[in-house]
């Protein structure tokens, strides 16, 4: 068997599964969803949203990039925020980051000359570098400096977030969502906060709308 067909037949069996166990199951799913969380998550494979919070189809609103980034002129990421917090209107925004990201270690060295496009989607992670070069080079070792900027990456998203019109109108109009900044570790499964901005949180004013309901 072909790695793909297995996934497949696993799909197959899992469907089959479900369907056993709750027979309304995919009619009920298949009414609409009402998640409660937007998720924006890294793309690596070992920090699958849904997995390692237990949650169910329908739960979780997920959006997943290379070491992942809040980026303002990325349509992709936005308009997933803007559907998510005014249309399937989410209570709270996860931005979750986790230590051994392959995006970020890659942003703390020389540029690939082979990966031009991905040299650009990391170049804003080197910018958090930078803001915070003092901060990260007083660390003792290569490790401990990437697992700052992991951190510190997280807590740049979030405060990316915001600044777009999307969040601060939302928080004008509705007082949602909370946004919430997570670091996951692979080493042993744990989640950790790292910094939440509830609706009103102050915003350096250079980032303020003048009217953000206009
Ligand atoms: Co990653």
């Amino acid at each position: 068997m072909k790695p793909f067909e297995k996934l497949l037949l696993e799909n197959k069996a899992w469907a089959e599964e479900k369907k056993l166990k709750e027979p309304e199951y995919f009619e009920h799913l298949e009414q609409g969803q009402q998640p409660e969380f937007l998720w924006i998550g890294c793309a690596d494979s070992r920090v699958p949203a849904e997995i390692i919070v237990n949650a169910q189809p329908g739960e979780i609103f997920v959006h997943r990039n290379i070491a992942n980034q809040v980026i303002t002129t990325d349509f992709n990421c936005l308009s997933v925020v803007q559907y998510a917090v005014d249309v399937l209107k989410v209570s709270h925004v996860i931005v979750c980051g986790h230590y051994n990201c392959g995006g970020v270690h890659a942003a703390l060295a020389k540029q690939r000359p082979d990966l031009v496009l991905t040299n650009k989607w990391l170049m804003h992670i080197k910018d958090v570098y930078r803001l915070h070069q003092d901060e990260i080079e007083e660390l003792p070792s290569r490790e401990r400096q990437a697992d700052r900027l992991v951190e510190l990456n997280v807590i740049e998203q979030v405060q990316r977030l915001s600044h777009t019109s999307i969040i601060q109108k939302a928080w004008k109009r509705d007082q949602r969502p909370v946004l919430h900044g997570w670091v996951y570790a692979l080493g042993d499964g744990v989640l950790q906060q790292l910094i939440t901005l509830p609706p009103g949180s102050m915003i350096n004013s250079i980032y303020q709308y003048e009217d953000p309901s206009d």
